[in-house]
């Protein structure tokens, strides 16, 4: 039987006061996919391994079908776990290791009728034979996979457990487990950093930063409604664009977010998600544009909703089905901390190299470390006498999505539609403002 496993107000401190999961609450249910999504040392582990009941909850409360469950046992709660590094029984083959469960559980039962069964349904019958040093990577993972499913457990726990794989293979196991999950019905609660992993396996995902959960939602949901920036800005790639905007809504006139040297403005009459910016007149924003959301055409041809920009090419990226175009447009990136891969474009310069200066990341490390708790977004200061992080040294401060049939080099100079419907404002806090943090996705939940 499949489970629903809820979390009311969990945290884990490890020393004193320290709480790395922080007031958790997730109701997860039964035959659900949910994804925990997040950045290196956010706290998912602890999170799956609080509800395997590996770890000790130090406050709220874990309730399984209902029932309260912190106090029960790993034994007694029947579930699986799936780890990165496999971790199978070196002494023994893959029929050994995928009887060994069973046996412990059911000493009187013969297990080989549910191994072969298991063994046929993942078509690795030819593995059963074999120790574990005799097989590949994905093999022993598929055994790993093959052991938790024999047990016939009311839920999966899975850490990781592709990330030790080939992206090719991991790709393959992704979709097998996806369908082998959704086959068998049972709840399964999937631990990864890996954004795109999550978008396409979860039925739902619960990203986490700092032990904080920041947004629960369908992979649509968190992807065309993000509650804030930090997950406006792990989820999807190429990464968002956020740039530094000023909001400018006089009386008299049209109201704008000036970009640097660029500004965009607001199509009149002012929808009611842009109206609620009249709010934030004179203040800083944080404007988030998808590299969907910008195209290269000429003013002329703009349609309703769309406004002008200019970009100068800086790169050019070919990817095959599509191109992104690195522009600069004369405006200034905002940083978010606690992301683990920032743009491949935000490189050190040769000059800070040659030096062993600090790197961005290093330096975006440095400030997340201090800013865990806090606000998301650090929007330097311009009296700072250092430049800001990323901003100098990044070859475009805007990426746009294109056809590969455009012909574009360095240093044109391009004009752009910005789809003004695509716009995300963020507060200086990094919550979402615009579209209005009330708005209710159309789509699904
Ligand atoms: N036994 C422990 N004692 C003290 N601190 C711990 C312990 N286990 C984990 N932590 C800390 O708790 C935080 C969350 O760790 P956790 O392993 O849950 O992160 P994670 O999100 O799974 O990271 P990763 O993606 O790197 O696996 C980290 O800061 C980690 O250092
Ligand atoms: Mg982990």
């Amino acid at each position: 039987m499949t489970r629903a496993i809820s979390l009311h107000d969990v945290s884990k401190a490890y020393t004193r006061g320290v709480r790395v999961v922080d007031r958790l609450s997730l109701d997860i249910r039964p035959g659900e996919f949910l994804v925990l999504l997040g950045p290196s040392g956010c706290g998912k582990s602890t999170v799956l391994r609080m509800i395997a009941g590996l770890e000790e909850i130090t406050e709220g409360t874990l309730l399984l079908d209902g029932e309260e469950a912190g106090e029960l046992l790993p034994s007694e709660r029947n579930m699986a776990m799936v780890f990165q590094n496999f971790a199978l029984y070196p002494n023994m083959t893959g029929r050994g290791n995928m009887s060994f469960p069973l046996r412990v559980e059911n000493p009187n039962e013969d297990p080989r009728p549910r191994v072969d069964a298991t063994a046929r349904m993942l078509g690795i019958e030819d593995l059963l034979d074999r120790f574990p040093s005799q097989l590949s990577g994905g093999e022993r993972q598929r055994v790993a996979m093959g052991r938790a499913i024999a047990r016939h457990p009311s839920a999966f726990l899975m850490d990781e457990p592709l990330s030790n794989l080939d992206a090719k293979l991991r790709n393959h196991l992704r979709a097998e487990i996806s369908a082998l999950t959704r086959e068998l019905g049972v709840t399964t609660v999937y631990v990864t950093h890996d954004q795109a992993e999550a978008m396409s396996l979860g039925d739902r995902v619960a990203v986490l930063r700092g032990g904080v959960l920041q947004q629960l939602g369908t992979p649509r949901m968190v992807y065309a409604l993000p509650r804030n920036v930090f997950v406006a800005a792990f989820i999807g790639t190429p990464r968002i664009n956020l740039l530094r905007g000023l909001v400018r809504a006089p009386l008299d006139g049209a109201m704008t977010i000036s970009l640097g040297k660029q500004y965009l403005r607001l199509p009149e009459p002012l929808s009611l998600d842009h109206q609620l910016l009249r709010v934030q007149q004179g203040r800083e924003v944080i404007v988030g544009l998808r590299s969907e959301a910008v195209r290269i055409a000429k003013p002329a041809s703009a349609r309703p909703g769309e406004v002008a920009l200019t970009g100068l090419v800086e790169h050019v990226e070919f990817q095959g089905h599509e191109v992104l175009v690195h522009f600069n447009t004369g405006s200034q990136p905002a940083v978010v901390p606690d992301l683990e891969a920032p743009r491949p474009a935000a490189r050190p310069s040769r000059r800070r190299r040659r030096e062993g200066g600090p790197t961005v990341l290093g330096r975006l490390r440095e400030r997340a470390g201090a800013l865990r708790a806090g606000p998301v977004v650090v929007l330097d200061d311009p009296q700072e006498s250092e430049p800001p992080s990323v901003e100098p040294r990044l070859p475009g401060d805007l990426v746009v999505r294109t056809t590969p049939d455009i012909d574009l080099r360095r240093g044109l100079q391009v004009p752009l539609l910005v789809d003004i419907a695509h716009l995300f404002v963020f507060d200086q806090h990094g919550e979402r403002i615009c579209p209005s943090p009330a708005r209710l996705p159309d789509l699904d939940e």
